[in-house]
């Protein structure tokens, strides 16, 4: 049967399901696994050192599959920034047809992607940020909710307000992210205006995820609680998975005065980078949402895809369709 949306029409996809950028873990592996299974597998552009690696990255996942698939640039403040645009031009030159931007003030970003016709989907974690966007000219509006992994802003709102907050405003597709990890969440992302779901840490822990097992597990292991929320006070609030590093940075930041340098060394890239490849639970932040605690298995990601449709569609057309028609049987007879 299938489920056809704005996104799927657009983005040329058989499943209305978008890998969201990961940096360390967004590689050709897994982008080709998701995209191979029918959703939009993502490349993280700063996973790669250079610009130069990010095109041989992207050459690598064209051998990988011939589905589309899309490359992530991620804007966060920084002292010594990544040159940016050199990264924006490695996308371009290499004939990248969908890009996901992420973070602040992404205009010169967006301009120069759509004047080579290139599809920007920009990620956004306030209804007045996807307004701006969409102003902006982008396409596609991915609207994350309070409980993804990654920043979600320092509104607090969840998905369930934020998704129908912004499908009243925004006109151009939108797929909703933060908390989406199988088939009931995606018929929610539907019903509340959204045209498909973009998964996080969901896609960690499958096979082709290009990160350790132990790391896989620790997703297994963790409920919903298993997250912090760190930098809140510096009004950088991101959301982490709980280990003992996360646990150290809250308690750092929590006394009078607090200031990022307390915390730096502990939260470097390079350190989650070593966690996530020698499954040293202990060697730095791991990013991680709330959707941990519906994680139950580490299937493929053809296996994941096609369950989440599987169930979709069977939510769809048991579930919600045994809510329509007939009243139950003692009402009916006595109304007869
Ligand atoms: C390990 C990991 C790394 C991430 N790195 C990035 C990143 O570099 N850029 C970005 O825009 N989002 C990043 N995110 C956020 C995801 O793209 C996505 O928005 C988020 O995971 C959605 O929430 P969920 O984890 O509940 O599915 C990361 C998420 C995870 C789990």
């Amino acid at each position: 049967m299938g489920i056809k949306t704005r996104i799927t029409e657009l983005l040329g996809i058989e499943h209305p399901i978008v890998q969201g950028g990961m940096m360390w873990v967004g590689r050709a592996e897994l982008t080709a696994a998701v995209s191979n299974a029918g959703g939009l597998g993502i490349l993280t552009g700063l996973t790669q050192p250079t610009p130069d690696a990010l095109r041989a990255e992207i050459d690598r996942c064209r051998t990988m599959t011939d589905k589309p698939f899309a490359v992530n640039l991620t804007i966060l403040p920084s002292i010594n920034p990544p040159p940016y645009a050199e990264y924006r031009k490695a996308i371009i030159d290499s004939g990248i047809k969908i890009v996901e931007t992420a973070g602040g003030k992404p205009q010169e970003h967006v301009e120069d992607f759509k004047s080579h016709g290139i599809i920007v989907m920009h990620k956004c974690t306030s209804v007045r940020h996807a307004l701006s966007a969409e102003r902006m000219g982008v396409d596609v509006i991915s609207i994350d909710g309070f409980e993804c992994a990654g920043h979600p802003g320092e509104d607090d709102v969840g998905g369930l307000i934020l998704i129908p907050a912004a499908a009243d405003k925004v006109k151009i597709p939108m797929t909703a992210s933060g908390g989406f990890g199988d088939g009931r969440g995606l018929v929610a992302a539907l019903a509340l205006g959204a045209d498909g779901i973009n998964m996080g840490t969901r896609f960690c822990a499958t096979v082709e995820a290009p990160i350790h097992d132990k790391v896989k597990q620790l997703l297994l292991d963790n409920d919903e609680r298993g997250t912090n929320l760190i930098f809140r006070n510096l009004h950088n609030t991101a959301r982490v998975g709980k280990n003992s590093v996360s646990d150290e940075v809250v308690d750092i930041l929590a006394r009078p005065d607090a200031k990022f340098e307390d915390v730096a060394s502990l939260v470097t890239g390079a350190k989650g980078r070593v966690l996530l490849e020698t499954g040293d639970l202990d060697a730095g932040l791991v990013w991680a949402g709330q959707v941990q605690g519906l994680i139950h298995d580490i299937p493929t990601c053809k296996q994941l895809i096609d369950r989440i449709m599987a169930e979709a569609e069977e939510v769809i057309a048991e579930r919600l369709n045994a809510h329509l028609g007939s009243p139950p049987a003692k009402a009916s007879s006595q109304a007869a």
